[in-house]
């Protein structure tokens, strides 16, 4: 039951026991890179974590990380296995966990070219046991912190990398559709830090407009009090869990050709083109909300910290006559839209952190390329059931919440072309047929069972 102290009372966060990549935005530009290992003998893995762990950085060290590189990592539930946990502790942690997201890939909308058979090796399978990824702001601190993650492995033939993918910003810092990312945070009780502050240049913006609700940390991360008022359910023992939580990692192959020939089929002019792709997301590429800058882009609004995710839907746009019912922002986020319904958004709330890997397709340039090329998508949170999989297979896949049907997210549903995209305007609405796919998923889940350092020596006993 809700204990009515403790949803009034601020909670204090560990925050030298939580990774930092879970509370803190990575400041821009950065150069990365994401590794997968298999664990073949438990000692050998528990040594190499043991060695890995002080490098990993926590969130009150995130500004001044080890290395100047930022190296988190993450275990999944085979990986658990692999290192010898306890079958009874294995059995704590969730389903949705346990089986990882290739077996519930139906549920999730990962079908047809996104379904598991088509994701890379080893995403999805049981080799992949540990994730680490490796961040910083140059080619100079990123390999002077592999050289050391190199170290952690030496002499440990039970532990093999298998899987490598780079990972840096874009020369454009947008996404390789052209838009800016990352802006839609929550606000999280306790992290000491305004959603976005770094982001925006590093500057302490205060209190940020528009971000909503500040919610509980323990949407967030495992231990603390939810928004429902209790804790979520620890796996045991609490060392495994204390500080940690889920994450889903996706790697999201982004059809750039596709999408750009989508909107000049559908637009009869360049500015008609941008809009047009303001409305499929909800933003202009440069970030600036629709629900504030209707039929313009405005750089200005873009950079602006205090307005540019100071917005409301319910109130500002009911009809969606500015940010379509249906598009992304709205509804991975639909802020005050729902208040008349019995859905709670803040129990729909989660962490992304997501990083381009692979070329630019050049500007201009319709034809694919075949280059690999796309986003390394992460979503973090306690709950993966309420959290991720409610957002991917009811608010992405499906219409109904906001009553339109069967209509898929325009950018990551899971659309095969013969859907519909409905764009509100007065007199008479414009409703245009779906584009193909514009996103393959090659994902995979893993928990940060991010007990930060101090938890994977414990995983010994
Ligand atoms: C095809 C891959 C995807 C692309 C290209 C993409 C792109 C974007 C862009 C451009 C924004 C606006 C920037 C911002 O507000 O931060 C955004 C926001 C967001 N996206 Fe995605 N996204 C993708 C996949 C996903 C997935 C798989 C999910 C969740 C399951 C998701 C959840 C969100 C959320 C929660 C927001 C913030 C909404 C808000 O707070 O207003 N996205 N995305």
């Amino acid at each position: 039951m809700a204990d009515s102290a403790s949803q009034a009372e601020e909670q204090v966060l560990e925050l030298d026991d939580i990774q930092g990549t879970l509370l803190r935005l990575r400041p821009t530009p950065f150069t990365g890179a994401y590794f997968l290992l298999r664990i073949d003998d438990p000692d050998d893995g528990r040594q190499m974590l043991a060695r890995l762990v002080p490098h990993v950085a926590s969130a009150t060290q995130w500004w001044d990380p080890p290395h100047h590189a930022w190296l988190s990592v993450a275990l999944s539930y085979s990986g658990l296995r692999a290192l010898g946990v306890p079958q009874e502790s294995l059995d704590s942690f969730p389903d949705a966990f346990r089986e990882g997201m290739a077996a519930r890939a139906e549920r999730l909308g990962d079908t047809g070219d996104s379904s598991p058979e088509h994701w890379d090796a080893p995403l999805g399978s049981a080799d992949a046991h540990v994730a680490i990824s490796v961040f910083a702001p140059d080619t100079a601190a990123m390999e002077s912190l592999l050289e050391t993650a190199r170290e952690t492995l030496r002499d440990l033939p039970g532990v093999s990398v298998i899987y490598r993918l780079d990972a840096s910003a874009l020369p454009s810092k947008r996404t390789h559709l052209g838009f800016v990312d990352g802006i839609g945070e929550p606000d999280i009780e306790g992290s000491g830090v305004a959603s976005l502050a770094h982001r925006m240049g590093g500057g302490d913006y205060g209190y940020l407009p528009g971000f909503g609700p500040t919610i509980k940390a323990g949407e967030f991360l495992l231990g603390y009090v939810n928004e429902m008022g209790w804790t979520t359910p620890m796996p045991q023992p609490d060392v495994l869990s204390r500080n940690g939580t889920y994450v889903a990692f996706r790697k999201l192959h982004l059809r750039v050709a596709e999408f750009r020939r989508y909107l000049k089929d559908n637009a009869s002019s360049p500015e008609e083109e941008e809009l047009l792709a303001a409305k499929m997301v909800g933003r202009w590429r440069s970030g600036a909300p629709l629900v504030l800058a209707p039929e313009h882009d405005d750089l200005d609004l873009a950079a602006d910290p205090h307005r540019v995710n100071d917005f409301t839907y319910h109130e500002q746009d009911p009809a969606g006559l500015r940010c379509p019912l249906g598009a992304h922002l709205r509804r991975m986020n639909p802020r005050d839209a729902l208040a008349d319904s019995l859905v709670d958004v803040k129990l729909h709330r989660a962490l992304r952190r997501g990083t381009p890997y692979g070329p630019m397709l050049p500007e201009g340039e319709l034809e694919d390329d075949g280059a690999e090329r796309g986003i390394v998508f992460l979503f973090i949170g306690a709950d993966l059931v309420r959290q991720y999989e409610f957002l991917k297979s009811q608010w992405a896949n499906d219409g109904d919440f906001v009553g339109l049907g069967n209509e898929k997210d325009p950018i990551m549903g899971s659309n095969d072309g013969t859907g519909t995209f409905t764009i509100p305007k007065r007199p008479v609405r414009r409703r245009l047929q779906q584009a193909a796919p514009l996103r393959r998923d090659q994902g995979r889940r893993v928990p940060l069972h991010a007990r930060h350092p101090r938890s994977e020596v414990d995983c010994r006993a």
